[in-house]
Order: structure tokens, then sequence, then C-alpha cells
């Protein structure tokens, strides 16, 4: 047993034992939290019969905010303290990209206006453009839409260039598109041109690579059915890819549940944590005997990732899953179903303390 290393929190931690919550579908729905949600939070806090704090990460696809953003949303929706350092954006672990492409010109898309372009450049990208700016540059670029005006483009901090000549080394999808059409349309064109660069004609293969931050085909919100997610996009994107082209199919790489990579970022993520509250932690032993369980509403997203990691997937009934196809997902079962996160945390809590 290991105790805290701050003398902030009067309880012990439970290090051997940590959890990966899902957002959307297991802790909220849209812009409501879910009491299931605060209680599950609560008891990993301490607020349990043992009175010990289980490490825990929020581990979403959602994204187009900051880290800190995001754990100050939930911290205000759930009414437990998140940190940034346990959260778990699908485009978190994207900032490795810098290594590559910090000085390199990136097309950035989705989410609002130019909220991605300023996660991009926060995380160290230095030369981001967005859908929005190439419109700005040439509104023909997208004629479906009425061109924003001076004042609206700079309000949305629209970029003035000239994308003639001035090219692409990459299209990174940061989050869903807020506008399916002229995200299609600038990404392909970008992916097409010649050099990548818009000036240049159209040439039928893939000249710029391509990053994705979560293939959720549908997530769960407030509304009574699962709505698109930046999945939707993808195919979208692929089916225009291979109608213009006729060619190779595209080429990318992705990032998000379930991909390996999102759980290696989470489990690091978890080792700062156990660090933090025991410094003398040997990781090697940690890794050792650490039971890590992940609680997801998505089976294809939240329990094929935790299944491939080697976690314990618990699957929720209050998002994408709702039990009426069975008792289980027959694709991606889960190790355990429960009817909420507030279950699936007490089952942790009795299997594991
Ligand atoms: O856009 C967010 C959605 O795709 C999934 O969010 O928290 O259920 O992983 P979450
Ligand atoms: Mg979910």
């Amino acid at each position: 047993r290991m105790s805290a290393g701050d003398n902030s929190s009067a309880c012990d931690w439970q290090l051997q034992t940590a959890v990966a919550l899902d957002i959307d579908g297991v802790l909220v729905r849209g812009k409501r939290a879910l009491d299931e949600g605060r209680r599950a939070l609560q008891l990993l806090s301490g607020n349990n019969r043992l009175r010990r704090r289980i490490p825990f990460v929020l581990l979403t696809n959602g994204g187009g905010v900051s880290e800190a953003d995001k754990a100050s949303d939930i911290s205000r929706l759930l009414g437990v303290e998140i940190r940034p350092e346990q959260v778990v954006l699908a485009h978190s672990p994207m900032r490795a990209l810098t290594s590559k492409y910090a000085q390199k010109h990136v097309l950035v898309v989705g989410g609002k206006q130019s909220r991605c372009a300023d996660i991009a450049q926060a995380y160290g990208f230095g030369n981001v453009s967005t859908p929005n700016d190439v419109v700005a540059w040439n509104p023909s670029a997208w004629p479906f839409m009425q061109p924003p005006t001076a004042d609206q483009l700079s309000a949305q901090g629209a970029k003035r260039r000239d994308y003639a000549n001035d090219p692409f080394h990459a299209v990174m999808v940061f989050h869903d598109s807020f506008d399916f059409g002229r995200d299609l349309q600038v990404a392909t064109d970008v992916l097409r041109s010649a050099n990548a660069t818009l000036g240049s004609e159209f040439v039928n293969r893939q000249t710029a690579p391509l990053y994705m931050s979560n293939s959720d085909l549908i997530f769960s919100n407030d509304y009574p059915r699962p709505r698109f997610g930046q999945g939707a996009y993808h195919v979208c994107l692929r089916a225009m890819w291979d109608a213009l082209t006729g060619g190779a199919p595209l080429k990318y790489t992705l990032f998000g549940k379930p991909n390996k990579v999102q759980y290696q970022y989470a489990e690091h993520l978890l080792d700062q944590i156990a660090l933090a509250a025991a410094p003398d932690t040997d990781l090697a032993q940690l890794h050792a005997r650490r039971r890590i369980f992940a609680i997801g509403d998505n089976p294809a997203a939240d329990i094929a990732g935790a299944n491939g990691a080697g976690w314990t997937s618990v699957l929720v009934r209050t998002g994408v899953f709702d039990g009426s196809s069975g008792t289980n997902d027959a694709t991606h079962p889960a190790h355990l179903v429960t009817d909420h996160v507030e279950d699936a945390v007490n089952w942790i809590i009795e299997s594991e303390l």
C-alpha cells in the first residue's frame, strides 16, 4: 500500500488500480452531466468505503478544445476537480507530430472557426492554416456558403495569405467538421494538388500525408439516438477520394480510441499521477501489477481499444450502446456490462480494494 506524496488529501492512493473514463455517453450527454457520473468521480476521488483515491484519467475521442478547457468544463459540470493532466482528448497525442511538422505548413480541419488552429499552435505547430482561411483567400473555393465579411473574418482570426503558391506539408483533422462540404472540398484539394499547393493542377495521387484524430462513426449526445462523429467525415473523404482519383486509396494515420497510441498516452498520464502521489514508485513494478479499467459506451472505440491494450473493459448502457442489441456487444465484448458508470466504478472498487 502506498500513501499519497502530497498531504492535501486525507486519503491514501490505490496505485495498483487505475481507471480511464470515457466522457460522452458515460459522464455526460451533450451539455448535461449524468448524476451517476458525478457519484462515480466522487467514489474515485476517495469517497468510498476504504477512503482510497484511485488514479483516473478521462479518455475521450472528443476534442476541439484544449485539455485545460476540457478539464475545467468537466470539473464545473461534474463537481469534481479534474486537472488538465488527467485529460486525453482525441488530438492530445498529435502533439508528438510537432517533431516533424513544427516548422511545416499544416491544414488543420475541424471544430469552430480557428479554435483548432489555436490548439495546434499551442501544441507547437508553427505554421497552421484552416479551410476557413482558404475560403477567405478565395471564396470560390467553396461557393455554397455566404462569404464572410472582412469583419467576420478578422473576428474569426482568419489569415490573409496567398495560398496559390504556398505548399502544405500535411492535413490534420483535429475534430469533427463543423462544415462537412467545405472541409471535404478543401482537404481533398490539398491532398490532390501537385506539391500540395492549391495553385497547382490536380493529380491522381496523394501529395500530402493525412492525420485524423478520431474515427468514431457515431457518438452520443443529448439527442435520443447516436449522431455522426468524425468517422462519418472520414467515410465521405475516402469515398470522394475514390470517386475522383479512381487510383490508390487514401492513406492516413489515425489517432483516438481504439488506436494503441491513445492507450500509451493514457498510461503515461497515469504513470505521472502515480509518481506525483509516490515519487519513489518503481514504474516497471507498477506496470507489472497495475490493473487498468476502461469505462465506455461505444464498443467499437472504448471496448475494442481497452481490450486491445490489455485493460479490463466495462461497457455502460447510457450512450451509443443501450443494451437493446443484447446483453453485451457481439463484435467487441466487454469484460462487464453495467447500467451506468456508477455501477461500473462500484464493481471496480469491490473487486480491487
Ligand atoms: O465527438 C466526441 C465523440 O466522438 C466521442 O466522445 O467522450 O464518447 O469518446 P467520447
Ligand atoms: Mg462515449
